[in-house]
This record gives structure tokens, sequence and C-alpha cells, in this order.
């Protein structure tokens, strides 16, 4: 088999990658290791920037998520048995972003594969790179290009030699869980003494609350009981009395760790989305990233076929950097202001504690983290 464009994974990145192409008549194989039941079991973001959301419309992608998806003015922060305060993106920045779960995303990126016809292989073993060939246990296909959208336990970015790796790993993990219970009314995010904790949504009657845990925390730990009691104990009073409480239907751990693999390309191999970094999710950014990856490289890939030139491939790695550095940064930010860190001394208490009051007193503070939340223009 020959294609133009072989795209490993078949995550947001990678489906998004191939729909984006098509609709420039650049053709692309996807060969993905899981089924598509599993990836669509996946639960994971649920936070889309207003660049998110424009990149899906223009491509015609965002029938259901303009329906179903809940449109925010911002998001809250709150801590010690305080009211918080509202990082108003709407108000700093003139937008709003949308609460919409990345598996319904994944889910509609399936669909629209599915009405053009698209080459999508799941269930391909031991996949490996040879040079711009994807070859697995039963095939393989000849690309001019290869795009690694297979996530940061991917093969492809190990076929970038000579990479610099930038990477922080944070002592905690959050464990998730999944309700179907009608959810607060904000997204909130809460700093307190017995770790961070956070509130967010699906839709109407599907909540996603997340706590601070340590990171030998099994899950057979933490039946449902113990969860709520825990988070109603983190959240400032009002709050917790607010939090509708039910069954979980899901329920998992993530560690939380920042990485950056540069560069992003080398030679015909462009890497997008998590095979390339990984975001603490504090800031919701990782999914975000994953979009802006691609559309900078379907950009950059139309152009090619169109003139033939290699000049805004070259210069994708550079291009893309520049916001995932951005989003690395405040992800980063976010995580060290909510989080309580087992090694941290009273001073870096205390200086924490005042960062929040600071953010809470000037709106010229405020804006800046709006914007930042907001996520940067393409
Ligand atoms: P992925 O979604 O990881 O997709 C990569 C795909 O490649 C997968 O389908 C995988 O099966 C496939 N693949 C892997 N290896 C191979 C191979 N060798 N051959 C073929 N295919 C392969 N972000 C947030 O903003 N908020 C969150 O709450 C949040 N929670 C998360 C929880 C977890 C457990 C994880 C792992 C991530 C979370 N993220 C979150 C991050 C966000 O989900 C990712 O940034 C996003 O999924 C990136 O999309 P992607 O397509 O780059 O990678
Ligand atoms: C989510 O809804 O899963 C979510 C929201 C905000 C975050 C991370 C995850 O920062």
């Amino acid at each position: 088999m020959r294609t133009q464009v072989g795209i490993v994974g078949a995550g947001p990145a990678g489906l998004l990658l191939a729909e984006i192409l098509h609709r420039h008549g650049v053709e692309s194989v996807v060969v993905e290791r899981q089924s598509r039941e599993h990836v669509l079991s996946r639960i994971r973001a649920g936070v889309l920037e207003p660049t998110t959301v424009d990149v899906l419309r223009e491509n015609g992608l965002a029938g259901r998520l303009d329906r179903e998806g809940h449109v925010h003015d911002g998001v809250r922060i709150v801590w010690a048995g305080r009211e918080g305060f509202l990082i108003d993106i709407h108000r700093h920045c003139g937008k709003r972003f949308v609460a919409y779960g990345q598996t319904n995303l994944q889910e509609d990126l399936f669909a629209a594969a599915d009405r053009r016809g698209a080459a999508i292989i799941t269930e391909a073993a031991d996949v490996r790179l040879e040079g711009t060939s994807m070859v697995w246990k039963n095939g393989r296909v000849d690309c001019d290009f290869i795009a690694g959208c297979d996530g940061f336990h991917g093969v492809s970015r190990s076929s970038i030699p000579a990479k610099g790796e930038y990477e922080k790993v944070y002592p905690f993990g959050w464990l998730g869980i999944l309700s179907e219970t009608p959810p607060l009314r904000e997204i909130a995010y809460c700093h307190s003494p017995r770790g961070f904790a956070l509130a967010s949504q699906r839709s109407p009657m599907l909540s996603r609350y997340y706590i601070q845990v340590p990171l030998d925390t099994r899950i057979e730990d933490w039946p449902d009981e113990r969860f709520w009691k825990e988070i109603k104990a983190r959240f400032p009073r009002e709050w917790a009395d607010a939090i509708v409480t039910g069954p979980s239907i899901e329920k998992s751990i993530a560690p939380l760790r920042s990485y950056v693999a540069e560069p992003m390309s080398h030679g015909r191999l462009f890497l997008a989305g998590d095979a390339a970094h990984i975001v603490p999710p504090t800031g919701a950014k990782g999914l975000n990233l994953a979009v802006s990856d691609v559309y900078y490289l379907a950009r950059e890939l139309a152009e090619h076929y169109r003139t033939g030139s290699m000049a805004l491939l070259d210069a994708y790695s550079e291009t893309a950097l520049r916001r995932v550095w951005a989003a690395v940064r405040v992800s980063w930010y976010l995580t060290t202001l909510l989080h309580r860190f087992p090694d941290a001394s009273p001073f870096d208490q205390r200086a924490q504690e005042y960062e929040l009051e600071y953010l809470e007193s000037s709106e010229r503070a405020q804006a800046a983290l709006a914007e930042q939340y907001a996520g940067l223009p393409l």
C-alpha cells in the first residue's frame, strides 16, 4: 500500500490530521495499535479552548459540539474556605471556552472518518517506522511523510535522534471519577491543606471530579463514599454542600508530568500532540495543544503538496514549540499554585498562599492568567 501521509495513532491528533488533510486533497492512512472500542472508552480531557473550537468548526467537525457543548465565561479558583475568584476569560479576552469531553470529540472524528470511508487500520500489532514506511505485524504502508500522533508511549518519538528532552515529574497524581449527577454550575479549581481538587463536567447529567493523591495510591482503596467525603472536605463549605454525589461510572488515576521533546521533527517525520509533549492537566491544555500542532502540520503539508516547497514544513517544529512552551509554562504554574507539595517548607507554603491572595486582589494578574488559560492565538 502507498499513501501521501502515514499517520501513527488514531487519538484526537491523528484523526483530526487525517480530516484536515482530506479537506486539502491530501490522502493519508491511519494505523492504530488499539481497537476502536478501546480508544473510545478512554476518559480524558474536557475543556476546549476557543481556538480549538474554531479549528473544529472550520473543518466541519463541530456540529454536535455546538449543540451539546457547555459554554463557559471562565473558571473559578477557590481556596481555604473562601469564595475565590473567577478567571473571567470572556471579560478579559472576549472569548468563551467549551466543556466537551474528549470521548465525544473522538466519536465525532470517527464518525467523520466513516462518512468519507477513510483508511483507518486498528489493532495493528508491533507498529514500527522504517524510514517513511509504517510497518506492523500484518502490513506495511509506504508514505511520503510520517506524522507521529501516537501519544506519550508511542514509537515515533524514538526515531528522532539527538533530541533535547525537558521533563518534570510531580510527586502526586489525580484520582478522577465520572458520575451521572448534575455538575456544579462552574468549573472550579480548589486549593486546600488536604490537597488540590477540581470540579468539572461533561453534560447536564454527567460530572467529572478529581482529587490530588500520592503516587502510590490504589484505586481499590477509594470506594465512592471515601472519594465524595474527601472532595467535600477540600472544597469550601458552600461548594461542598452543592456537590451532588452518586455512584461513579469510571474511576482512574493519572500521574502528573511535564515533558517536551525538541525538535518535534526529523527529516520527513513530524510529531504532534502527546507524542512530542505532555503537560499536567491543571491547565486543561493537553488536548488543545494536540489540536494546534495538527493545525500547523496540516496547513504546512497541504502547502507542500500545492507548491512543492518544504519551507513551511521545515519550520514546523519551531512554529509549534512556541505555543507548546506557552502551554507548558502555564500548566506548570497552575500545578505549582494549586497543589499541596509533600516536600514544601513553611516558606514555600506561605509564598504559595500569598500568590493566591495576589491573584484574587489584582485585576491585572487575573487578566494575564485569563489570557494564558484561553490559549494563544494560532
Ligand atoms: P493520544 O490521545 O494518547 O492518542 C495516541 C494514540 O496512538 C492512541 O490511540 C494510542 O493507542 C495510539 N498508539 C500508541 N502507540 C502506538 C503505536 N505504537 N502504534 C500505533 N498506535 C499507537 N488533558 C486534559 O486537558 N485534561 C485531562 O483531564 C486529561 N486527562 C488525561 C488522562 C490520561 C490518563 C491521559 C493519558 C491524558 C490526559 N489528558 C488530559 C491529555 C489529553 O487527553 C491528551 O493530551 C490528548 O489525548 C492528546 O491526544 P493525542 O492524539 O496526541 O494522543
Ligand atoms: C476535565 O473536565 O476533565 C478537566 C477540566 C479541567 C482541567 C482538567 C480536566 O484542568
